[in-house]
């Protein structure tokens, strides 16, 4: 298995979701491991916890300071244990927009709601209110505005009669513990899963105009034209033939160019069997930083060299616009 991700943990309480990403992250296949627990109230229940399992703890109230010098100081924190993320689990602050930046697409955050349903506070009792079938609990990514992140993953979790909110949060509590380490798992694993990253290159390619879907050699291809006489202009490839990457393969230029990219950023491209002899290069997807519109430059580049000449006029009458 590859190396774990590192997460820091963000609490204020109880640390009862806290406790449950711990021990989901001592399990042989968990693809995160706590480096932290951090907390703005030194009185947090949840710190005696994690460090009586032998996880490094951080606190530092919040009182007299400043909320960006005090979100400053519990990131300097996790930096320096190594934290790659940031797991927010009932941490009760509103973070300044320059930390939240920051840790763009690397912050999430647990909410007690179906959102979109209900952000911000007292979430059970407005879906009970609203006469809803159900509650539940969602995972989101931290932006700016308060639980408006991208959704990873919810539970519903089914309110019944004569529910309070209470006695629906006790159980939607259950519900936490079994989403976040899972939802947690799968986002820091996500750049590795083929899924996922095919998912991510067909959205890509099939954004282009005539672009279709044909499979070729047993590998999900995108041909660009008619379903009759159209052209490749990209493969995705799964650890072909004893590689171990996970790639996209585009038209370069020339054999010149192809070796010269691999040459010098051996680390992101690489000469694929076969198809590398007649120029085509394989984007190495499965690496940290990916950086998505790259990747999209590379169809839209390779999409335009096997175009018919009236769908790439389209293309730079659409661009000129
Ligand atoms: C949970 O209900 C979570 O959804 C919300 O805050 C609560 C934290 O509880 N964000 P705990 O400290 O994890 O027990």
């Amino acid at each position: 298995m590859a190396d774990k991700a590192k997460v820091a943990i963000f609490i204020s309480g109880r640390g009862s979701n806290m406790a449950a990403l711990l021990y989901a992250s001592l399990l042989p296949d968990s693809a995160y491991e706590v480096c932290l627990v951090a907390a703005n109230d030194p009185d947090a229940e949840g710190l005696m916890l994690a460090s009586a399992e032998g996880v490094p703890t951080f606190a530092l109230s919040h009182r007299g300071m400043t909320r960006a010098d005090h979100d400053a100081v519990m990131e300097k924190a996790a930096k320096e244990a190594g934290a790659q993320y940031i797991v927010l689990a009932g941490y009760m602050r509103i973070l300044s927009p320059e930390f939240v930046c920051r840790w763009q697409g690397r912050m999430l955050n647990i909410h007690p709601s179906l959102l979109p349903k209900y952000p911000g506070l007292d979430t059970h009792a407005r879906a009970i209110e609203a006469g809803d079938s159900h509650g539940g609990v969602s995972v989101h990514l931290v932006t700016e505005e308060l639980d408006a992140g991208e959704v990873l993953g919810s539970l519903s979790v089914a309110i019944r009669a004569g529910e309070t909110a209470d006695s629906l949060a006790e159980r939607v509590r259950f519900a936490e513990h079994q989403l976040y380490p899972r939802v947690l798992s799968d986002y820091v694993s996500r750049g590795s899963d083929p899924h996922y990253l095919l998912g991510k290159v067909r959205a890509l390619a099939l954004s282009l105009p005539e672009a279709h879907e044909r499979e070729s050699h047993g590998s999900p291809g995108w041909r660009a034209g008619s379903e009759k006489s159209g052209k490749y202009f990209a493969y995705f490839n799964d650890q072909h033939h004893g590689s171990e990457h996970i790639a996209l393969l585009v038209k370069t230029g020339s054999m010149d160019e192809l070796l010269d990219l691999v040459e010098a950023q051996p680390h992101a491209y690489f000469k694929p069997a076969y198809y590398g002899a007649s120029g085509w290069i394989g984007v190495i997807l499965n690496r940290p930083g990916i950086d998505w519109d790259h990747v999209a430059e590379w169809l839209e580049r390779s999409w335009r060299s096997v175009a018919p000449a009236r769908l790439a006029k389209l293309i730079n009458a659409a661009e000129d616009f």
